[in-house]
């Protein structure tokens, strides 16, 4: 009894702790996106990106000045009133029925084509009822940006500022305040109220919207929220999905009664690639300037994967552009993604001028969660970037892959919202029919699970496997979680959540990460080691232009240290600090300005973390064994073993890698490596290479190795003398048996 009052008691603190983390992080309205392993949009986006509007080394290039000027306007530029505009939204005249069915059902799924006005109306329309008296009506989003671009929609509406009566809060920006009643939220977000307050007794009603999205959080939360209205019946659910899910929701949700919202849609030609495209964003190009000088007015809205991307095609577009001269009606160029400031955002909304053209150029942002008017070409070269669980990573990471029949035919309709439109489609009708998909794969069958079992047990879930999940993930996956959240020491043998697990549980980072940085305060390194986990969050901190690639070795050659790349990243931010963050230092030394900036940016969020916690930030000096350590506690199974043929072998998989090029220690081939990651090129490389002593290996997780038993050796396994502890290929082995007894 006297272990569970202790354990209440920590959970309180670090609930406390955790609550002015998430919710004061940073001061309201600053924009602050956020390393976030479970980000809606995966794009990893920083406050780094909102200065990336300078590409590294050049100026800002035309196509950005020409899409928002330097004093560009923002803001909805229209002829009818805010209140026209709401009477004319096709939900309106449905106002009364849906009303009463609120009063009628504890819990209702809502169906209706985007741009209905169910995210932007219904929260209204519970506040006129009166569910505000009671609490705070609650809507989720899966994506920060839909959040916070529909509280300040809502906010104009309701008439007040963004952060009164209608707020959001989103990872690290909290912009809410006493008198808020309509709150907007990543559904992360949500999920994270849910581990202080599991009953949400500050809530009347949530309304999970665009549940078709289908992220891990808003499946998740579909479970937790099924329980919460059986324990209160106060508290009203609604579900808002595109029309292909709704019988299956309803299903899942008690036979909950379906709300049909009428579309107002117009006919949309379907155009397929004759035969298969191999560059789709070559294709894609061409086609929109096919349709800009040969089509008759509207606007274009082209689907393409990512900000790099997107950002590529807005240059040679507007290039060709140039090069047509006043032969050419103008095309106004806009890129739309996750990472681009709101303010910017705002301009893809406006309506060009008479007598030109918009084409926005988007992510799958615009799929649904931001409806644009006026578009009636879509170009759409079936492709969309997702987060899947890489085997050979031990990791997730971002792929592009084809998109579902679901979502295509959802990337079409966006050309017939306000008349009728053509799509085209890049691709063959055969490959439509026949290679893609009915619909998504929800994420939780895809994605590493690490942190979402991590969270579920902290709020107290213990039985996984039967969760109720209304696709539950594969067996395979939920184990491979709990087997590496175990060997992290998060989980004991139990699959209870340990000490340990509670704190790392606190940090929004991967489960390795918060383990490094929980170890490093133990080991009193947590300065060195915060700069080298803001510096590993952050992709290409090297110039490497190919006119200077042997000057810009050089460069990077003297920041080597013996131990390895993790440790060389640290010497290049100590010396950047040193020089005073400067950027001709970064020029200078073939450091990529924006990379370290972000890093910079990490880092200091990291640090106001660990502050709140309570967790001293001491310096080892020199002595980097403490350092080594420290990775080592979180990234002992991606260690790697010298082959006595060639290259290395993975300690637990046994695979055949390689140490990168780039790398601090290539050519000097150490024994034993820790990797960061594994690039597959030419070769599975590892990038980010340390040096370790194995038996630091066997000290910092003695769940996962042991030193052989030197009589039972074979040869092979004497050179090696440690193995891991078992096979995680091995399914008989004993944490499965152990969370199936539990389960
Ligand atoms: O949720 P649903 O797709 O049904 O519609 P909504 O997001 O509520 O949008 C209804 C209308 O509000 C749109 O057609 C836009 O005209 C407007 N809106 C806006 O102006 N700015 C936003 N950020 C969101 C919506
Ligand atoms: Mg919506």
């Amino acid at each position: 009894a006297e272990n569970q009052t202790a354990i209440a008691k920590e959970r309180r603190e670090l609930k406390r702790a955790q609550e002015q983390t998430e919710l004061n992080a940073v001061p309201r309205n600053m924009s602050r996106a956020w390393l976030d392993p479970m980000a809606d949009d995966r794009e990893r986006t920083l406050a780094g990106d909102l200065r990336g509007i300078t590409l590294p080394g050049r100026e800002v290039p035309e196509w950005k000045k020409q899409a928002f000027g330097n004093n560009a306007s923002f803001g909805y530029i229209t002829d009818k009133s805010i209140q026209e505009q709401r009477e004319s939204l096709p939900i309106y005249q449905l106002k009364t029925t849906l009303c009463e069915a609120f009063m009628q059902n504890q819990i209702l799924v809502v169906v209706g084509e985007t741009g209905s006005g169910k995210t932007t109306q219904m929260t209204q329309y519970l506040a006129e009822m009166g569910f505000t008296k009671r609490g705070i009506v609650g809507c989720t989003q899966p994506r920060r940006v839909a959040a916070v671009s529909v509280a300040k929609r809502v906010a104009e509406e309701v008439g007040c500022r963004v952060g009164q009566e209608v707020g959001y809060t989103i990872r690290f920006e909290d912009c809410t305040g006493p008198e808020t009643a309509i709150k907007y939220m990543t559904d992360g977000m949500l999920m994270r109220e849910m581990l202080m307050d599991g009953d949400l007794k500050r809530y009347s009603c949530i309304m999970l919207d665009e549940a078709h999205e289908r992220n891990v959080s808003t499946d998740v939360l579909f479970a937790l929220l099924k329980k919460l209205v059986q324990r209160r019946k106060d508290f009203r659910l609604i579900v808002t999905s595109a029309t292909l899910d709704a019988e299956k929701f309803s299903q899942y949700f008690l036979d909950a009664k379906i709300f049909t919202i009428p579309g107002r849609t117009f006919p949309v030609d379907i155009m397929y690639a004759k035969e298969a495209e191999n560059d789709y964003v070559d294709a894609a190009l061409v086609t929109v300037m096919q349709i800009h000088l040969n089509e008759g007015e509207g606007d274009i809205l082209l689907f393409l994967t990512g900000q790099e991307e997107i950002d590529t095609a807005c240059e040679v577009l507007y290039q060709r552009m140039q090069r047509l001269g006043r032969s050419a009606p103008p095309l106004i160029i806009l890129p739309a993604y996750g990472s681009l400031p709101s303010e910017m955002q705002s301009r893809i909304f406006e309506p060009a001028p008479r007598g030109s053209r918009k084409l926005i150029v988007a992510t799958n942002i615009a799929e649904a969660s931001i409806t644009v008017d006026g578009i009636h070409y879509v170009v759409d070269p079936g492709m969309s970037k997702i987060n899947a669980y890489n085997p050979k990573l031990g990791m997730d990471s971002l792929v592009v892959t084809p998109i579902s029949q679901a979502s295509a035919r959802q990337r079409a309709g966006r050309a017939g919202r306000t008349g009728p439109g053509k799509c085209f489609r890049l691709y063959t009708e055969l490959a439509y029919k026949t290679e893609m998909l009915p619909t998504n794969v929800p994420e939780i069958q895809r994605t590493n699970l690490g942190n979402v079992v991590l969270q579920l047990k902290s709020m107290g879930v213990n039985d996984l496997l039967s969760f109720d999940f209304m696709d539950p993930p594969p067996a395979q996956t939920l184990v491979a979680a709990l087997e590496k959240l175990y060997a992290l020491g998060a989980l004991d043998e139990e699959g209870l959540l340990t000490k340990m697990g509670r704190k790392m549980a606190a940090f929004p980072l991967d489960p390795i990460l918060s383990k490094t940085l929980i170890s490093s305060v133990e080991l009193g390194c947590a300065e060195e080691v915060v700069t080298i986990v803001a510096m590993l969050s952050v992709e290409n901190i090297f110039f490497r232009p190919k006119e200077k690639q042997a000057q810009a070795d050089q460069k990077k050659a003297r920041f080597h240290q013996p131990e390895g790349d993790h440790l060389t990243m640290l010497a290049v931010y100590e010396s950047w600090k040193r020089a005073g963050f400067s950027k001709a230092w970064c020029v200078d030394q073939f450091v990529q300005t924006r990379s370290i900036q972000r890093a910079q940016d990490i880092r200091q969020q990291l640090v106001g973390i660990l502050g709140r916690y309570r967790m001293p930030i001491e310096s080892c000096g020199r002595k980097f064994k403490a350092v080594q350590m420290a990775i080592a506690s979180g990234f002992f199974m991606h260690a790697a073993k010298r082959d006595p043929t060639e290259g290395y072998r993975t300690l637990v998989e046994g695979q055949p890698v390689f140490i990168h090029p780039g790398s601090a220690l290539f050519q000097r081939n150490p024994e034993v490596v820790i990797y960061h990651e594994l690039v597959l090129t030419s070769k599975e490389y590892m990038r980010q290479v340390m040096v370790i002593d194995p038996k630091t290996l066997l000290e910092v997780a003695p769940n996962f190795y042991r030193s052989a038993d030197p009589n039972k050796l074979t040869r092979r396994k004497k050179r090696e003398r440690i193995e891991p502890l078992y096979d995680p290929r091995d399914e008989g082995n004993q944490l499965w048996r152990l969370s199936r007894r539990r389960g």
